[in-house]
């Protein structure tokens, strides 16, 4: 078998056969690779296998004894130069151009793929029984800088985020808010409540809550989020209010208003949202009065960000809702976050499609019960 190496930062190339001169060029060549990525290249074959770090030559030229199959944290994705595979236990990736070679990496290069945790240990590792593959695959993927470019790399440009996607909101409900109480005291009061009350937060008391933790006025946000981007949109699933009709509401912080989105049946859908609140509160009797849904609209950060644009997406739900958290222990009202959302219910409710805009977080809201 005849590899070549390449170095991407001089560009040079390496030729590494199986003959012991060429065992020892490889060696020295290791040496000034150090931490830099390798490239190695299978001529003829088109299999190519990159990674970071130190690992010895013997891996890449020993067989393997290695009986194990391939890990379940392996991934193989189409592409257009055939399959490439990665692992959620090392930074390494291989490509292949057709799935064929996976027979032959496995019976020629199985000490290489051993050392790059492509294969089945007999025995795994403690921690890693905990990771489910997607989440071990997702974590690599959005955490490992060495994969390649990383960060807010603006690949397709600096598009200009889209404005407001319900520009004739059927009707509009006025906000306004004043200032309370001491942070510290706020933070002592703050715990989940699944109590609610029958009762419905007053409007003006809903707009202090929006206010301080999404921000309706003004352009200061109250919470943190991965390059200013507020890829947020907060909606609120609104039920028996004296002055507020039952439905789905977008929060418009620009305009401190909160836009009724039209759907088929109001009732009916903020109904089916109380439902999805309610299996998430148990053992809660009175189901929440308000819910609240806060999404993201991947693209305003998967524009900037490459791989950490989901990551980041989730890091900011936990920004926002500790600050509704907060917000509502300020204003002694009831509130719980939720942690399972339903996409399907909000795709069906403004059928807006998932991929473009989906929750990532979620709460319950109200005034506090009496139980
Ligand atoms: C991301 C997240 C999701 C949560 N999801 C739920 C949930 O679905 N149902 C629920 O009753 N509580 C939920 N909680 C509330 C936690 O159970 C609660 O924060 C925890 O027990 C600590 O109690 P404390 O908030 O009163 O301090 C969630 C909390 C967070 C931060």
């Amino acid at each position: 078998m005849n590899w070549i190496l390449h170095d991407p930062a001089t560009r040079k190339k390496m030729r590494l056969g199986t003959n012991p001169s060429s065992r020892l060029a490889w060696k020295v060549w290791e040496e000034s690779w150090k931490a830099r990525a390798v490239t190695a290249s299978l001529k003829g074959k088109g299999i190519e296998i990159r990674w970071v770090g130190a690992v010895s030559s013997e891996f890449f030229l020993k067989k393997s004894k290695s009986t194990e199959p391939w890990s379940r944290f392996v991934e193989i994705r189409p592409n257009a130069r055939g399959f490439s595979i990665r692992t959620g236990l090392s930074n390494a990736q291989i490509q292949i151009r057709n799935l064929n070679d996976l027979v032959f990496l496995r019976s020629n290069l199985g000490g290489l793929l051993d050392a790059l945790g492509f294969l089945k240990k007999p025995k795994e590792d403690q921690e890693l029984r905990y990771w489910e593959e997607a989440d071990l695959g997702f974590h690599r993927q959005s955490l490992e800088f060495e994969r390649g470019p990383w960060g807010g790399t603006y690949r397709m440009g600096r598009p200009k985020p889209k404005a407001s996607r319900n520009p004739r909101p059927e009707m509009r409900i006025l906000l306004g808010s004043k200032k309370t109480g001491s942070l510290s005291s706020v933070i002592q009061k703050r715990a989940s409540n699944r109590n609610f009350s029958h009762k419905a937060v007053s409007i003006q008391k809903l707009s202090r809550f929006l206010n301080q933790c999404f921000g309706i006025q003004g352009k200061k946000r109250p919470f943190a989020s991965g390059g200013g981007i507020y890829e947020q949109q907060l909606y609120l699933a609104i039920a028996d209010h004296p002055s507020i009709p039952p439905g789905f509401y977008r929060v418009n912080s620009g305009q401190s208003c909160l836009e009724k989105w039209k759907t088929e049946n109001d009732s009916k859908l903020v109904l089916a949202w109380q439902q999805v609140a309610l299996q998430n509160l148990a053992p809660s009797k009175v189901a929440p009065p308000i819910v609240g849904i806060l999404t993201s609209r991947h693209a305003l950060l998967a524009i900037k960000y490459e791989r950490i644009a989901y990551r980041l997406s989730l890091l900011n739900a936990g920004c926002f809702l500790q600050a509704a958290a907060l917000s509502a222990a300020d204003l002694r009202l009831a509130f719980c976050p939720l942690g399972s959302v339903n996409p399907s219910l909000f795709e069906k409710t403004t059928k807006i499609k998932m991929m473009e805009e989906s929750p990532v977080a979620a709460f319950a809201l109200g005034e506090v019960g009496s139980n």
